[in-house]
């Protein structure tokens, strides 16, 4: 692999490089891809607008990069390794002289069904070759796809159609995950009446589910490839115009959708997928995220095509049809390189060893993880016995945002710490900072997480609204881009990522912003206001905790606890149902009339020590009930 580092001299050399001649180092590893017009200028950038634009006035096209650049020496090497949810049927293999000729064949049926360059297209779809082939196919013809996670609601998909105003959905008749079936088709269909910019639905057959077809808007997939030829002249893209948007979660308002353009992130996604996991030109190698998450995009999509690798996409879920099933699989194909979250590793964790001892993990070369921080138990569970002890564990910090890993081991190479994800990839230069935004040196230090330097995957803006972008990463402290996350830097110099420190909830790996659920439950008409935190959860890592004041309810209060928790999960989707519902007669707030959450995630986490002083609060008394009501005193 080209520009792959190879030992820990090599590592600090590039860090070095990095980061006193930036433009010289990513211009080395650009040079290696396929460009139709070359770049004028390397780097263009200011934090404070923010404007970030790389490889400026390039032009290419990132499929072109996979497939032009790659089919003479691997057309008949597997690209796709399908397994399918049900594991009696069968698996596919996809090499990339099929998968070219996939793409090409979906993009001109898109084009013919109306789609342009810059037109938005939304995913929501299983896990499936064709999730894939249609994002690639996106790519080619220059439309902008934003995948959505299907567990999503209809009004989560409808919010996304419409702020992103997207002309095309891309479905399925349904989905199957472990033993349910999943009607999808029909959640397109509501979602699609809160909407009006959606001209064509193209939808998938997958479970053969009975589904309504709209004659004018709704075509079968098998329809939409019929008569389209295998070829297909990709579009040419400027470097810096969109690749995609992925909506995510952030402390206020509605998810907002992160942008990330051609030439950055295909360089970025390439170049930490070939040195955070080492990947070597035979391997297999699995990511078990999801194409809905910023994982899938980079990890099982775009970061290892674009490397030639082989990729394995898994349609089903870890404990179908047995707990032992990932582990199944990497015996059956032989996985190399295993990539997962520290919540799967946790809920595996609880069925015991003897469904992992059944299978041969010989193959494995590394394992790795992310979406959350690992906790150290998890860590040497997954070390010991996935890993045997041997192979070197990923810990993997990076963000929607970021686009790739950003700080991450690479494996076998830089040093193994438990529960760190220790140092920065090249070309990333995280600092930490106190509140006041001054510059923590040295080791044995605690603070917030920012990066100072621009690097090619970074987010370029929060679509339709680039003043939230710039409120939301580049204002807290000037000049540096806010991750929202704690970080510790320990007496060796590696880092260990703490966890947010903003109003966002990590579920399961999974972004959830508490105003968002807040936004939700306040839609039951008998909740006058409610608060949402996070509280810590042992397998999801962390579970959502709700408050509500409902005064005035004729309800019970376990008849409106059922009833909060419904309609979270129909508004937003199940990920974002309430673990637990507090109905209480007042939150804690200071005089200015904001939420004390602190307090709130105390009670949460049952852990009443040091609540701080609460007699400056408006309504002091009302943590006092509070805490009875939660069966804590
Ligand atoms: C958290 C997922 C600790 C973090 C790629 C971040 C992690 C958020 C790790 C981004 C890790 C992700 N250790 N925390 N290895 N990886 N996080 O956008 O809080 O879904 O800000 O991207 O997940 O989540 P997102």
């Amino acid at each position: 692999m080209d520009h792959q580092i190879k030992n820990l001299l090599e590592y600090t050399n590039d860090y070095n490089k990095s980061i006193i001649k930036p433009d010289q180092f990513w211009e080395n590893i650009a040079n290696s891809f396929h460009w139709r017009k070359r770049w004028e200028k390397t780097l263009n950038w200011n934090f404070d607008t923010p404007k970030i634009e790389w490889f400026k006035n390039a032009k290419l096209n990132l499929t072109e990069n996979i497939f032009e650049r790659l089919l003479s020496t691997h057309r008949n090497k597997t690209a796709i390794i399908w397994e399918p949810n049900d594991p009696e049927m069968s698996p596919i293999h996809i090499s990339y002289g099929e998968l070219y000729k996939q793409t090409c064949k979906f993009a001109n049926a898109m084009k013919a069904q109306g789609i342009h360059k810059g037109d938005r297209v939304i995913i929501y779809m299983p896990m499936v070759p064709e999730a894939t082939v249609a994002m690639l196919a996106c790519a080619r013809i220059g439309a902008i796809h934003s995948v959505v996670f299907a567990g999503f609601s209809a009004s989560a998909l409808a919010d996304r159609i419409n702020d992103c105003q997207a002309k095309m959905v891309l479905t399925s008749d349904g989905n199957f995950r472990g033993n349910k079936k999943i009607p999808v088709k029909s959640v397109v269909d509501e979602a699609i009446t809160k909407t009006d910019t959606v001209e064509k639905v193209i939808v998938l057959k997958r479970t053969g589910e009975n589904v309504k077809m709209h004659t004018e808007r709704d075509l079968w997939w098998k329809e939409a490839l019929e008569g389209q030829s295998e070829e297909n002249i990709a579009e040419e893209m400027d470097s810096e115009d969109l690749l995609f948007i992925l909506y995510t979660s952030g402390s206020t308002g509605k998810p907002k959708g992160v942008v990330h353009t051609n030439a950055g992130y295909m360089i970025y996604t390439y170049y930490s997928f070939v040195n955070v996991f080492q990947y070597k030109e035979d391997d297999i190698y699995w990511c078990t995220a999801d194409i809905g998450w910023i994982t899938g995009h980079s990890y099982i999509v775009y970061g290892p095509l674009l490397a030639g690798a082989t990729t394995l996409m898994f349609e089903g879920i870890p404990t179908y049809p047995h707990p032992g099933r990932f582990w199944e699989i990497i015996e059956k194909y032989k996985v190399n390189q295993f990539y997962t979250a520290p919540t799967a590793i946790r809920a595996l964790q609880v069925h015991g060893t003897d469904h992992v001892e059944k299978f041969d993990l010989s193959s494995l070369k590394v394992i790795g993880s992310v979406g959350e921080p690992i906790n150290e138990e998890a860590w040497h569970w997954y070390h010991e016995h996935i890993g045997k002890g041997r192979c070197p564990l990923v810990d993997t910090w990076w963000q929607t945002e970021t686009g790739g890993i950003m700080i991450s081991p690479l494996a076998g190479i830089t040093p193994n710490k438990p529960a760190h994800a220790s140092l920065p990839l090249p070309g990333v230069q995280p600092v930490i900072v106190d509140t006041d935004g001054k510059e923590l040196i040295g080791n044995n230090v605690e603070g917030n997480l920012c990066i100072k330097f621009p690097w090619p995957s970074m987010i370029r803006t929060t679509y339709g609204d680039h003043k939230r972008c710039k409120e939301t990463y580049f204002s807290t402290y000037k000049g540096m881009y806010f991750t929202g996350d704690g970080v510790k830097r320990d007496h060796d110099g590696y880092l260990r990522i703490l966890g947010r420190v903003d109003d966002v909830i990590n579920v399961s790996g999974h972004r959830m912003g508490t105003a968002e659920v807040e936004n939700a439950i306040d839609e039951h008409s008998d909740v006058i206001e409610s608060a949402v935190v996070g509280f810590p959860h042992e397998i999801k890592g962390q579970g959502i905790y709700a408050f509500a004041i409902c005064d005035n309810s004729k309800k019970s209060n376990e008849i409106l606890q059922e009833e909060i928790k419904q309609l979270v999960r129909k508004i937003i989707g199940p990920i974002a149902k309430p673990e637990q519902v507090q109905i209480v007669s007042g939150l804690p707030k200071t005089r200015s009339g904001k939420i004390m959450r602190r307090i709130l995630r105390k009670v949460a986490s049952k852990d009443l020590s040091n609540l701080g002083d609460i007699s400056t609060l408006l309504n002091p008394e009302i943590v006092e009930q509070i805490i009875k009501g939660a069966g804590l005193k």
